[in-house]
């Protein structure tokens, strides 16, 4: 059955009852003042905009302003991170009034009848971690199963929806292969796989104990899924599906398998203790990139993989395009993701769009999509916005802007954008109509 105010007939598309409405965030890109392996990433100059995160959305103040503008969205569930560098500054040595800090949010989002969900690690590391190495030491996962214990300990009462890691592909491939993210290092296939089977080792060790805590939970993580589109048949079809080997189907296969499938298993170890290691997938949905047979890609593994200037995308990055802003993206996703079986969030979905030329369109189409799927019997709990209000996006700084919320960070001012009322209707009609689809049917011409 569905409710809102909508009725359920053939002129709407509604959710199904209690389906989340949800906005994301992460720590670091909005607590401002951090002191971690990204802030001495930022030191050295790795900032491509050369912005500093500053005070960020200033949450670690106040987040007053923020859970305000969310509760008047009407959204009945915000994920927010947990810092791990906050809560445990040295190793073993754990900060109570961190914790009291993230008790005191998850409080004022259930006063504002909002469900919290946590991700307990998104890109962030404290830097006695990543000192050590990080996810190539040994005793990584059991580093992380201890903050994690701590952190459940502590808030477990305030929280059912665990996200364990955010996008272990993401981390370990910037990380690991392109630099974009700290460590930096580049074509380091090898390291970024065994980064990805230690946090699958690191995800199954939080998963059970959360469970041992909180027998009622429910806890996934958070896997970024591209689609690679190959321009023609043949080759150019042969080198998109390697890429989609390695940067979607790796962390899959750990989770499904607990281990990678061949070559990779060969250099990337595996993690036998992740097998079915989790109650839902959580999906990051943002972008189609087209790709084709290229000799002079060999870094690449012969893919050139590009973004036709044609094809609707929202601000570009300050060196390359962020990727075409696709809404059939979540369809690829959701279908991959139905072979384990287990309910589905989409946990971000976006456009970086200062101007708000294009969120409005996406998140229509994006949530169209998602509504097919319902309807076809797909178990997707709910859509959760990346992001509230425009946050420090990590090597781009400030350059890319994802709110539905503008913010100003040196005033710290606010204010909504036409996509935030957008979603406010959407979420109180817990759908949408068919004239919002018919009005948006057509994607913004690019200019
Ligand atoms: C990340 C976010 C990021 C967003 C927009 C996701 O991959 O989880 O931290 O801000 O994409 O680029």
């Amino acid at each position: 059955m569905a409710t809102g105010i909508l009725q359920d007939d053939a002129a709407s598309l509604l959710f199904p009852k209690g389906f989340l409405w949800g906005v994301s965030t992460a720590a670091h890109q909005v607590e401002g003042g951090n002191d971690n392996q990204w802030s001495e990433w930022e030191k050295a100059g790795h900032i491509r905009s050369h912005d500093k995160c500053g005070k960020a959305c200033d949450w670690w103040n106040s987040t007053e302003v923020d859970f305000d503008l969310a509760q008047s969205l009407g959204i009945n569930a915000l994920r927010l991170s947990v810092e791990w560098s906050r809560i445990e500054p040295q190793e073993d040595c754990f900060s109570e009034s961190a914790l009291q800090r993230y008790r005191q949010m998850l409080e004022d989002l259930h006063k504002r009848g909002i469900k919290p969900a946590i991700s307990l690690h998104h890109f962030t590391n404290p830097r006695w971690f990543e000192q050590r190495g990080a996810f190539l030491n040994a005793d990584a996962p059991a580093r992380f199963e201890r903050f994690t214990r701590r952190v459940v300990d502590e808030l477990g009462d305030l929280c059912q929806l665990w996200v364990t890691f955010n996008e272990p592909n993401v981390y370990s491939t910037l990380g690991y292969v392109t630099g974009e993210f700290p460590p930096g290092q580049r074509g380091n296939i090898p390291a970024a796989l065994r980064v990805m089977a230690a946090q699958a080792r690191a995800h199954a060790r939080a998963y059970r104990v959360i469970h041992e805590l909180q027998p009622q939970a429910q806890v996934g993580w958070a896997h970024h899924y591209v689609v690679f589109h190959p321009v023609n048949n043949g080759l150019d079809r042969f080198v998109a599906r390697v890429q989609s080997l390695i940067f979607n189907e790796g962390f899959f296969q750990l989770i499904e398998h607990g281990g990678f499938k061949f070559p990779f298993n060969l250099v990337g170890g595996s993690a036998p203790e992740a097998k079915g290691a989790c109650d839902f997938v959580g999906l990051n949905v943002y972008n189609r990139f087209h790709v084709d047979f290229d000799l002079k890609s060999a870094g690449q593994l012969f893919g050139r993989v590009y973004v036709p200037a044609e094809a609707p995308q929202g601000d570009s990055g300050v060196e390359k395009p962020y990727g075409e802003a696709f809404p059939g993206a979540i369809r690829a996703a959701v279908e991959r993701a139905a072979r384990f079986g287990k309910p589905v969030y989409i946990m971000e979905n976006g456009v970086p769009d200062a101007r708000d030329r294009l969120r409005p369109w996406l998140i229509v189409n994006a949530l169209k999509e998602t509504h097919a799927l319902t309807q076809e019997g797909h178990d997707i709990r709910g859509y959760f916005h990346w992001t509230l209000t425009d946050n420090f996006e990590w090597a781009e700084g400030w350059w890319l802007r994802f709110g539905l919320i503008a913010l100003d960070p040196n005033t710290q001012q606010r204010t909504m954008r036409a996509s935030g009322h957008l979603y406010k209707e959407i979420v109180r009609n817990n759908g949408l109509t068919k004239q919002l689809v018919e009005k948006y049917s057509q994607a913004p011409q690019q200019k």
